[in-house]
């Protein structure tokens, strides 16, 4: 069975859950593994490095797993694609648009090698199930949607998000940016954005607490997003309105289990009442208990380097156009 070489650099959290999701793959052979942290190596049997360049340089994997902070991401992407390397790197892709393009400039020098982020919640169970709902037809187009992702965030000085210089913003980067991704990925191309971010209750905070956006596609779809890091409970919620149904999204299964189950729920619009119930349509729900969306998102990365799939999800593509969004929004502030 043949396995691709493969090295992941920052081994926090990201890094270990990417570490377990490529083991339990199979076709994967993680021969090196980076921290400039030495302590996060310590459970690993593997070759050890402090600097991710000679990790590179003396391990020559045919992968490059990027799971460090925002700030690190853009240059060891660009290095891994110079050396020859697929890569995997984590969301955001950088801290700026700049990030984000200069990464797509080289990659578009080593367009026969894979590229691809992390936009996880793409692999998530009701996520997937809506966007087959979406894409059948069977509720209609989508007219508009409204999301809201929070959590409860914190000004800890020893968390690198906490830091502007390190992450490049707030919860709008950190998390938001996944929601609008999944807005890109339900109704496309946002043609126009309006938001602004504001540090609502912690006025001393690096980077904002909270963001409210809307968008509009060119052929009039609309989406809002609010984005907090002051819900001080976990949540995420997405409603969407078609035109002959709804979909909610309302929970997310991760490992903490800390933003509820995980549900779909969706009804078709039943304005002759045969459910006898005016304004009440019957409803059906989904719940999931398990994610599958690391193993999911790693599959997908598998086959493109085997040539087999083209990246659809989590493409250069996709990181460019919601760092363009997130630039729009944080050159906007009131
Ligand atoms: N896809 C997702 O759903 C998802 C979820 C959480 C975090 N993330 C992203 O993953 C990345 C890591 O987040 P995390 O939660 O694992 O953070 P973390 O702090 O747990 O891990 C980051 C690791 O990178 C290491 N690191 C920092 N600079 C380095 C350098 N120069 N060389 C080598 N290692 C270095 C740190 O020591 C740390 O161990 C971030 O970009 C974050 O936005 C993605």
């Amino acid at each position: 069975m043949r396995k691709f070489r493969t090295v992941i650099i920052g081994m926090g959290r990201m890094g270990k859950t990417r570490y377990v999701a490529m083991k339990k793959h199979g076709h994967f052979e993680i021969t090196g593994l980076c921290d400039n942290d030495i302590s996060q190596l310590g459970e690993y049997d593997i070759n050890k490095y402090e600097d991710w360049k000679c990790s590179i340089d003396q391990e020559r994997p045919e992968i490059v797993v990027v799971c460090t902070v925002n700030a690190v991401i853009p240059q060891v992407v660009c290095y891994a694609l110079e050396k020859g390397c697929h890569v995997f790197a984590e969301k955001p892709p950088g801290k700026t648009l700049e990030d984000a393009l200069t990464m797509k400039k080289a990659f578009l020098k080593h367009k026969n090698q894979i590229l691809k982020f992390g936009f996880n919640h793409r692999y998530h169970y009701s996520v997937i199930e809506a966007k087959s709902l979406i894409d059948s037809g069977f509720l209609g187009k989508v007219v508009n949607i409204r999301g809201v992702y929070g959590k409860a965030g914190n000004l800890q000085k020893s968390e690198w998000r906490n830091d502007i210089e390190i992450a490049g913003g707030g919860i709008l980067l950190d998390q938001g940016i996944h929601m609008l991704d999944l807005l890109r990925y339900f109704v496309g191309d946002f043609k126009f954005v309006k938001g602004f971010t504001e540090k609502l209750v912690w006025k001393e905070a690096a980077g904002e607490d909270t963001a409210f956006i809307t968008l509009k596609t060119d052929s009039g779809k609309v989406a809002t997003l609010h984005s907090s890091a002051i819900q001080w409970k976990h949540k995420f919620d997405m409603d969407i309105t078609c035109t002959n149904g709804y979909i909610a999204l309302n929970g997310l299964l991760t490992s903490t289990k800390s933003y509820g189950e995980e549900r779909i729920t969706y009804y078709r619009k039943d304005l002759e009442q045969k459910s006898g119930k005016l304004g009440n349509p019957t409803e059906y729900t989904m719940c999931f208990d398990e994610d599958s969306s690391w193993d999911f998102e790693i599959e997908e990365f598998y086959k493109a380097i085997k040539g087999e799939k083209p990246i659809m999800n989590g493409t250069i593509e996709d990181a460019v156009a919601v760092m363009e969004l997130i630039d729009k929004v944080y050159g906007n502030k009131l």
